[in-house]
Parts: structure tokens; sequence; C-alpha cells
């Protein structure tokens, strides 16, 4: 923080503002007393508004920059691994081998449900989407945890922290194995985390699941890679909702809610729906031309970022993990990849994509590496919810552990103004 101001001149008045600095990123203006010289600002969208100050992610779009508590998601995901990137984010710093252990035995301590949740997911059609089961589940737990519940307690905080870590995967493994009819699968804690999300998707209960390390490894690295993304449009809502004070399950499902949307993290689902509807190669540039016509709707999906102007950090190391495991399982000469392939190329040479900085995000890749793994397109936002559980957490919990409003945005209103009832 500094004592610089900005001075902004309206009509004859002129307005001081402060100025403050983060430790790294651009200045923001304090707006905040604007509001008692009868102005509001106006930015739909919030492009370029600061809603809240934070110490948990960066990013710094222009360079393709993506650093969690300081911690580059490069490094992150080559050294680390989710649980320990959970910790990180909630704590601010990296465990001792101690602390380490100790939170790896927590979370595997909390990861069945209480037995009355399956009634929950038996009160769904079978043909329900996931998100859809998810979101709601979620939502349950608030029914199930209220009393225990204060949200200004930072014990029982870490609580719920642990909770959603741990059964956030046997959610979103139930909602597959509801969907296809199959036994809800428990959780086995001599697994690790991804071994053991992948025995409760993949597993039966009349044969032993073995996990495949390297698949496991992957997924691993996809719940690292979507584990925060700073003030995107779920967290914000996720803090929107906190902001009133509200159950932190409800909120975690306000985030849920708002991920679903194929414009955020529905994109994955929608990549692999755009690569079948595409179909073959040769209508690759009929699809090129649709994304670039002005008149048209279409968006090729997994291409483009609001913040990632250069490059998508978590892109490059998903590129890398799509190509071990499309290796690992033999699918290299997969039709779909093969077009994937061609898109991502198109793009980077294309003056439309190079002009508009168009490149493939992390969703691109992600969707490509759940396919061949076996995951369903419906559950690869499930996917991705259960990865950013920790990133909804670790900002309510900042929030909620400092100093906070309600948050009220306002409005640049243009209906009627006043008018009388017209009488008979
Ligand atoms: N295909 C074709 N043209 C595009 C695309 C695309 N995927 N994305 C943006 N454009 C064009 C857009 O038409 C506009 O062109 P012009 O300047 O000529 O009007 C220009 O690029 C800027 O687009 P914008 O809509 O102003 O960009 P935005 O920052 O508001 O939107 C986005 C970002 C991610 C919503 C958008 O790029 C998009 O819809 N991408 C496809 C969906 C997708 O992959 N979403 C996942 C995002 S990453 C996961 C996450 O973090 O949630």
């Amino acid at each position: 923080m500094t004592d610089r101001k900005a001075t902004l001149s309206v009509g004859d008045k002129s307005i001081e503002l402060p100025v403050y600095s983060g430790t790294v990123g651009p200045d923001v203006i304090d707006v905040r007393g604007l509001v008692k010289q009868g102005i509001f600002t106006y930015d739909p969208g919030f492009v370029s508004t600061a809603a809240c100050e934070s110490a948990i992610t960066y990013i710094d779009g222009e360079n393709g920059v993506l650093l969690h508590r300081g911690y580059p998601i490069e490094q992150l995901a080559e050294h680390s691994d989710y649980l320990e990137v959970c910790y990180l984010l909630l704590k601010g710093e990296l465990p001792t081998d101690a602390e380490n252990t100790l939170f790896h035995d927590t979370i595997k301590n909390h990861t069945m449900l209480h037995d009355q949740m399956r009634n929950f997911f038996q009160g769904f059609r079978r043909d329900a989407h996931p998100m859809a089961i998810m979101c709601g589940v979620v939502g349950a737990l608030s029914a199930f945890y209220h009393d225990q519940m204060d949200v200004t307690n930072e014990h029982q905080r870490d609580i719920t922290a642990h909770r959603l870590i741990a059964k956030m995967p046997t959610i979103a493994a139930w909602c597959y194995k509801y969907s296809i009819g199959q036994p809800f699968i428990y959780p086995r804690n001599n697994l690790s985390y991804s071994e053991n999300f992948l025995q409760m998707m993949f597993g039966v209960p009349c044969e032993e699941f073995k996990p495949n390390p390297i698949l496991a490894k992957a997924m691993d690295k996809i719940f690292i890679l979507h584990a925060d993304h700073e003030q995107n449009a779920s967290t914000s809502t996720v803090r929107l909702a906190g902001s009133t004070g509200a159950n932190p399950y409800a909120c975690i499902a306000s985030g849920i809610a708002a991920l679903w949307g194929p414009a955020h993290g529905g994109a994955n689902e929608a990549v692999l729906d755009m690569l079948a509807e595409i179909g073959d190669e040769s209508n690759i540039d009929k699809f090129i031309a649709k994304a670039k016509d002005k008149d048209d709707p279409f968006r090729l999906m997994g291409f483009g970022h609001r913040v990632y102007k250069n490059f998508d950090p978590r892109a490059k190391v998903m590129a890398e993990t799509a190509h071990e495991v499309l290796s690992e399982l033999g699918l290299e000469d997969d039709p779909l990849l093969k077009i994937a392939q061609r898109l991502e190329q198109i793009a980077l040479e294309d003056e439309y994509f190079v002009e508009r900085k168009l490149y493939p995000n992390v969703d691109f890749y992600s969707g490509l590496i759940l396919k061949a793994i076996g995951i369903p397109t419906s559950m690869f936002t499930v996917v991705f919810a259960m990865s950013r559980t920790i990133g909804w957490f670790a900002h309510w919990n900042e929030m909620v552990s400092g100093d906070y409003r309600i948050g009220r945005p306002r409005q640049l209103y243009t209906g009627s103004p006043a008018r009388d009832y017209p009488k008979e």
C-alpha cells in the first residue's frame, strides 16, 4: 500500500482516489469513496475491477505465469502432489514432512460419505447430468454439517476443508456410478488420492482394481492444474455467496453451478463434443471458417482465455501429460486426437487466432486425457469441480478469516424512470 493518489475529473469535480500496489501485478485505484460523490464505476464482466485483496494465487496473463502462494504451477505439477498443493493453498506454506503425512492421513479419514447421502443420489433421474447431481449432493452436505459450522471458528473451518477435499472424489465417482447403474464403490484408504478416485470410478465389487500408476499420476496432475485460478467466475461466486455468511458447503455448491457453463469449466466437455462434431480431418477447414465468421456464434472450444493472452502455462504441462497418457494407452492414432492436433497446429499459425492471441487452453488438453483414461465426457466438468474445490475453499476461508463485507454490486440503470400506474 502507498500514499499515491489518482485524480478523477467528473464535470467540475476533481476527486482524489488512493492507489495501492500489490506484491506483483497491476496497481489498483481504490474507488470505494466514489459512492459518497454520487458516482459508481461501470465494469460489466469485471474486466478492470479487483473485487478483493488476496494472497493465494497470482496470474500474469501476458507472460503466461501462474503462481500458487508464489510457487510456479509448472514446478508444483512436477514436484508436488495434489494434497500437498491443497495444503499450500489452504495454509499459505508448503507443509513439513510431518505436516504433509498428517494432512494425507487426515484426508483419508474423511473419504466416506454419511450413509444417508446414498438416498440423495437415488432421488435423481439416472440420466441427470452428473454436474446437476454433484451440485445437489454438495449442497446437501450443508444439511449434514450445519450445526458444527461456525464460520468464525478456525478449527471448524479446517474440518470443513478436510471433509470437502476428502469427500469430493467419492461424490464425483458416485455421480458416475449412479448414471451407469453400477454399485457405489467405497473409498480405499491404502490408495493415493488419485488412485482412489480411479478405483471408485472404474472398480466393481466383483473384481480387484489395480490402478495404473501412469494414469494415476496424470489424474493427479489434472487435479493440481485445476486446483485454483484466482478470482475466476466460480471462485468469485463462492466469495459472493460466502460474503452473506452462508454455509460453506452451500457456497461450494454455488461455485459448482457457476463452473458448469461452457465458457468456464464446461469447456473441456465442449471440446470433446466439438471434436466429435467435426468428426473427420476433412471437415476442419469448415469449422475454422465458422469460428472466424462474425455472424456465426460458433467458437473453437478450448481456445482463448480471458486472462492468458500469450499462453496458458497449465496447457503446456497438460499437453505433455496428454502425450504420456496416449502413448501409455497406445492411442496416438486416435481419430479425435488427430483432429485435435491439427486444430492446435492451425490455431498456432492462422492469422485470426494469432492476432487475437487465441491459444489452446488447459481444457483443450485435459479433455483429451480424461477421454483416454475412460472418463466419459459428461464427467469432465465434475473432475474440474472436485479439483477446484480446494481453490474455492481457500478463497472462502481467506475471506471469512479477514475483514469482509457483503458483496453488493451496483448498476447503470437504463429502465424507465418513475411513472404512475395507469388507472382504468
Ligand atoms: N474461437 C473463435 N474466436 C474466438 C474464440 C474462440 N474460442 N475466443 C475468442 N474469440 C474471438 C472473439 O470473437 C473476439 O474476436 P473480435 O475481437 O474479432 O470480436 C476476440 O477473440 C476476443 O474474444 P472475447 O470474447 O472478447 O474474449 P473473452 O476474454 O471475453 O473470452 C473466453 C474468453 C475463454 C470466454 C473465449 O475465448 C471463449 O469463449 N473460448 C472458448 C471457450 C473456452 O475454451 N473456455 C475455457 C476457458 S479456460 C478454463 C477456465 O479458466 O475456465
